[in-house]
């Protein structure tokens, strides 16, 4: 096993060879497992606005991008162009919502988009038992799944029994609703490490910066977030006054 970072507290051991660290984290305690050790942090954009996306994805940081029905209305386009334009700009993971009453209807329309967009399309169903259904099975086909509107551990546990690939817990619609978004992304992504459940925590929902850091600090493998938050994150004003004054001596 590899050596854990400084600071870990030894808490017990898992079986008879590996110990187990817990890291204090902003006040939640983080368990680190081969999942969260091995998964790289990944940033989605949460948009449907295509030129946003063309303005950023040449970057390289960004691994994905998240719709809804309510960013596809915003955007006033048809949602296949859209999902169209995005894949055109090399997008590798698109998560595309289906609707339905049941599951028969949420598999038919998962199906449908993968049949249309291949793998780059990842179906996003609702944490509903419709939606968990149709999760299993588009889960054992082969296509991948990001469960939504998340809002408690139990809805989570299920949504990895489903088999997810993604499990999107809704920080700042918690936050609005005066619940502890992070620590729900804590305590998924902790209960997940100790069930070795595969499905990644995609923190949603996220409206401020300082979000993103304590998303990844307690234990979220993805962030999705508004271009404008990944334009934040990029700005510190202490850089540009430093930049500022290094342009100034560079120059004189
Ligand atoms: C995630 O997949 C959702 O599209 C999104 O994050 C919802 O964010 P909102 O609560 O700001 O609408």
């Amino acid at each position: 096993m590899d050596s854990p970072p400084q600071r870990g507290i030894l808490a017990y051991f898992v079986d008879n060879h590996s110990p187990l660290y817990i890291y204090p984290m902003n006040g939640y305690l983080i368990t680190p497992t081969p999942n969260t050790q091995t998964n790289v942090m990944k940033l989605f954009l949460d948009t449907a606005e295509v030129k946003d996306i063309e303005d950023r994805i040449h970057t390289g940081l960004i691994s994905g991008i998240t719709t809804n029905p309510t960013l596809i209305k915003k955007s006033g386009r048809d949602p296949w162009k859209v999902y169209t334009d995005i894949i055109e700009l090399g997008v590798e993971d698109l998560s595309i919502e289906v609707m339905g009453e049941s599951s028969s209807d949420l598999i038919s329309n998962g199906m449908n988009v993968n049949q249309n967009y291949g793998n780059v399309a990842t179906v996003k169903l609702p944490c509903t038992i419709e939606g968990l259904k149709a999760c299993k099975h588009l889960t054992n086909i082969g296509i991948r799944v990001n469960m939504t509107l998340v809002f408690s551990v139990s809805q989570a546990l299920l949504c990895g029994l489903a088999g997810a690939t993604y499990v999107s817990p809704f920080i700042g619609r918690m936050d609005d609703n005066s619940l502890d978004g992070i620590k729900l992304i804590n305590d998924i992504s902790n209960i997940y490490a100790s069930n070795q459940v595969n499905t990644q925590v995609l923190a949603a929902s996220v409206r401020d910066v300082q979000s993103v850091g304590v998303a990844f600090g307690v234990g979220a493998d993805i962030c999705t977030i508004p271009p404008k938050v990944f334009d934040n994150m990029a700005n510190h004003a202490l850089t540009d006054v430093g930049l500022e004054q290094f342009n100034r001596d560079f120059l004189a």
